[in-house]
């Protein structure tokens, strides 16, 4: 009942040329277009380009929908160098990441302001992807769960989640670049208690078709043993999704598994 969710996340790389070439490099035939839902959130400066490739001929029966990787919550103002939901709206941006941890980490982003971030992007039309996960040391020291389950809440506060849809993201800041996936029983364990958490704020028929992703160092080997645990509903991939073959790759094994 939930279809996967592969997002690409470019972070800061590529410039307009190297957007173009990326997209050149899907290939259509390579992916079941039923199987699976993929997005590609790239930086600001490629998303009319992005739009344009999607929207062209080239990956057209592909199922690839545009992402940014963060805006602001409000739609227009003194905010200088901000984008707002309505600019990224109007580009065709159909998900919005909120709260990666580069973001709480590097721009001092706060529960706060992640809240104000999920409900403007769904408040623009947009789905919301939440992300969220505990430090190397807040694991080391058991504070998993509570600091899971306190960024989903704060995250999600003032969002009608009985009507608009989002979707929340698993990344653990330890696995995120460094090469060390979580292993499969830790993502089983925070994924089976987001989803408790989020029944609690939603129903249970809300939480069970709210796709739940898992990311932090994910690549075409690693991808179908996540990938098939049963409430692992998709990725969101970093590094591996800069060259299109190998994200390709990855999501057909992921897909498939
Ligand atoms: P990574 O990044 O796959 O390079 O670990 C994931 C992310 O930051 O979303």
């Amino acid at each position: 009942m939930r279809r996967p969710l592969y997002i690409a996340n470019w972070k800061m790389n590529k410039t307009e040329l190297e957007t173009r070439a990326w997209f050149e490099g899907l290939s259509r035939e390579d992916l079941d277009p039923d199987a699976c839902d993929m997005a590609v959130a790239v930086p600001f400066t490629s998303l009319r380009t992005a739009a344009g490739m999607i929207a062209g001929s080239g990956a057209a029966s592909l199922p690839v929908s545009l992402a940014a990787q963060n805006c602001h919550w409000e739609n227009s103002g003194a905010f200088t160098g901000e984008i707002s939901p309505r600019m990224l709206a109007d580009l065709t941006v159909r998900f919005v990441l909120v709260g990666h941890s580069e973001r709480r980490q590097l721009f001092g982003e706060t529960d706060e302001r992640v809240a104000h971030k999920v409900k403007a992007v769904a408040g623009a039309g947009m789905i919301p992807v939440l992300c969220l996960g505990e430090t190397h040391e807040e694991r080391d020291s058991g504070r998993t769960e509570p600091v899971a389950e306190r960024q989903l809440r704060r995250g999600l506060e003032g969002l009608d989640i009985v009507r608009g849809e989002c979707v929340i993201a698993y990344e653990p800041v330890w696995a995120i670049g460094t090469g060390r996936t979580a292993t499969s029983s830790q993502i089983a364990e925070v994924h089976a208690f987001l989803r408790t958490i989020f029944a609690a704020l939603a129903s249970p028929e809300i939480a069970a078709r709210t796709r739940i992703l898992y990311g932090g160092s994910v690549n075409a080997s690693s991808v179908a043993s996540i990938a098939a645990l049963p409430e692992v509903d998709g990725s969101l991939v970093g590094g591996a999704s800069l060259d299109p073959a190998s994200f390709l790759d990855l999501v057909r094994r992921g897909c498939a598994a």
